[in-house]
């Protein structure tokens, strides 16, 4: 037991302390599908590259454990660090909702890729509701995916139509470019959907 928890907070430990520090999301954030969420980071200062040396990176939306996370998106690509501190990102739908969300940044200007993460944060369904966060103590991990939008099933019934959500992530600062990145939809979420449906 205790060799288990020293093990996770080791991973922790290493995978945290990597080139930026995401500042939002943190464990305590609660994002709901639809709505415009802030992504920001800061500069590790102890893992480089530094964001002063301007590295180029991707952020991803993930889930899974420690050791096998699942890739559910592209939220940005090519993003420059010290010209691009934070990114506006649509919340998209999820199944099931609670704190086993987390995103990854990873440069893809050098030979090596450098990773950071975020710790795991909350998203909830689509009426605003998860299950609460465990205490601190607990490492909880789950395999979450994308889902359409539910919205179209409450109102029409049983049709479903083929919806592809997409992020927009718009980099904020002065003169920043705008970046646009288009979601993989999880196709095998929606056969649970239809079941929900009727
Ligand atoms: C990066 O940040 C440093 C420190 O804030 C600043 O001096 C430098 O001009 C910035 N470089 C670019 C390319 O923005
Ligand atoms: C990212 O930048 C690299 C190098 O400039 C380029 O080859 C690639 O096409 C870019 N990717 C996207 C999605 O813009
Ligand atoms: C998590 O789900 C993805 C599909 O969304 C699947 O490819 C992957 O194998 C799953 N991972 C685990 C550990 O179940």
């Amino acid at each position: 037991m205790k060799f288990t928890s020293l093990a996770v907070l080791g991973a922790f430990a290493s995978i945290a302390s990597a080139f930026v520090s995401p500042t939002a999301p943190i464990g305590e954030t609660i994002w709901k599908p639809n709505t415009q969420a802030t992504i920001t980071w800061v500069d590790d200062g102890k893992i480089e590259p530094f964001l002063n040396t301007t590295p180029v990176f991707d952020v991803s939306f993930m889930t899974g454990s420690n050791m096998k996370m699942t890739k559910l998106s592209t939220i940005a690509t090519n993003v420059t660090g010290n010209v691009t501190w934070s990114l506006n990102w649509i919340v998209p739908n999820v199944s099931p909702p609670g704190q086993i969300y987390f995103l990854q940044f990873e440069t893809v200007d050098r030979p090596t890729p450098v990773y950071a993460w975020s710790t795991r944060f909350t998203i909830t369904d689509a009426q605003g509701s998860a299950p609460p966060i465990p205490p601190p103590s607990i490492t909880f991990s789950g395999n979450g995916s994308i889902i359409p939008t539910p919205t179209n099933i409450a109102a029409t019934g049983a049709s479903i139509s083929n919806a592809n959500p997409t992020a927009t992530a718009a980099a904020s600062k002065s003169g920043a470019v705008s970046l646009t990145a288009s979601v993989l939809t999880v196709a095998s979420a929606i056969g649970a959907v239809v079941m929900m449906a009727l």
